[in-house]
């Protein structure tokens, strides 16, 4: 995708697994080019290689960097805009269920809010905060990925997710006279990720499934498919938005 004969250029956070991973693909099959960020360079470079396989040109970008610590932001930020480049279409997507259980007294309640807020609201409002500046205006967006948790547990780690909701609306009506859109995409269980480690197995998955009317977890292109619609030009309007995608689940089976 081209304007004014450059590049249009877009950063996905957390794009080397799962979710963020189909959206870095579905940005570079629609011509951006795409940094792909994370703390695992070879997952990165594996994923990056793997998209530009399939759509036969050099497209991906992988860039390590742990999204939680402003020193690293800051470098993959002058790294990915070079001096002067702009970015279209930052997707926050890095994050997780950080929570050590078994908690541990008083010391593992605080560990789990800080890890979890640490994990989920820091490299979202740190990457963003960074290259801000460089977003195009008009026609710049944001998309962060929260989650069903937000809306109803687990408290730690949707508490860290809820806090990107007045984040995201503020900044929507700060940068909506600039003509930059800011949006929450609020998936529910989604398959094909790494979120749940070594936990998941074939009873957890069907329990997940069985919460949702829809009677199954989305698979990761069909959360790419939103943030592919709030990317695109016909999107500008929608803004300060959250959108589910999670097969009705939070409505409960009836
Ligand atoms: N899977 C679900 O059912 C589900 C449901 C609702 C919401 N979500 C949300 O969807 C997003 C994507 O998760 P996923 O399901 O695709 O799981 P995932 O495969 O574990 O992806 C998370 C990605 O974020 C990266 N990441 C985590 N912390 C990071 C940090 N500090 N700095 C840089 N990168 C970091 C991870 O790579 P490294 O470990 O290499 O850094 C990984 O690639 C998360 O925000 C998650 O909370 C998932």
């Amino acid at each position: 995708m081209e304007e004014h004969g450059k590049s249009r250029v877009a950063v996905v956070s957390g794009g080397g697994t799962g979710i963020g991973r189909a959206i870095a693909h579905a940005l570079a099959a629609d011509g951006y080019e795409v940094f792909v960020l994370g703390r695992r360079r070879a997952v990165l470079d594996e994923a990056a290689q793997a998209i530009n396989d399939a759509l036969g040109a050099e497209r991906a970008h992988a860039l390590c960097a742990d999204l939680r610590q402003p020193e690293w932001v800051a470098e993959v930020a002058r790294q990915i805009t070079n001096g002067a480049g702009t970015v279209d279409v930052l997707v926050n997507n890095a994050g997780g269920n950080f929570a050590a259980h078994p908690q541990n007294g008083l010391e593992g309640v605080r560990d789990d809010w800080r890890t979890n807020f640490e994990g989920n609201v820091l490299p979202a409002v740190l990457l963003t905060h960074a290259l801000l500046p460089r977003l195009r205006r008009p026609g710049g967006r944001i998309v962060t990925i929260g989650s069903i948790a937000a809306f109803r547990g687990p408290a730690t780690y949707g508490g860290s997710k809820a806090a990107l909701h007045p984040w995201s609306a503020e900044l929507a009506v700060a940068l909506a006279p600039e003509g930059i859109a800011v949006n929450v995409v609020a998936p529910g269980y989604v398959t094909e990720t790494e979120f749940y480690g070594d936990r998941m197995g074939q009873e957890l998955h069907e329990d997940r499934c069985r919460r949702a009317p829809a009677g199954r977890g989305a698979d990761p292109s069909e959360i790419a498919a939103l943030v592919r619609y709030l990317a695109g030009r016909d999107a500008g309007f929608v803004t300060g938005q959250i959108l589910q995608a999670n097969g009705g689940a939070l409505l409960g089976r009836g």
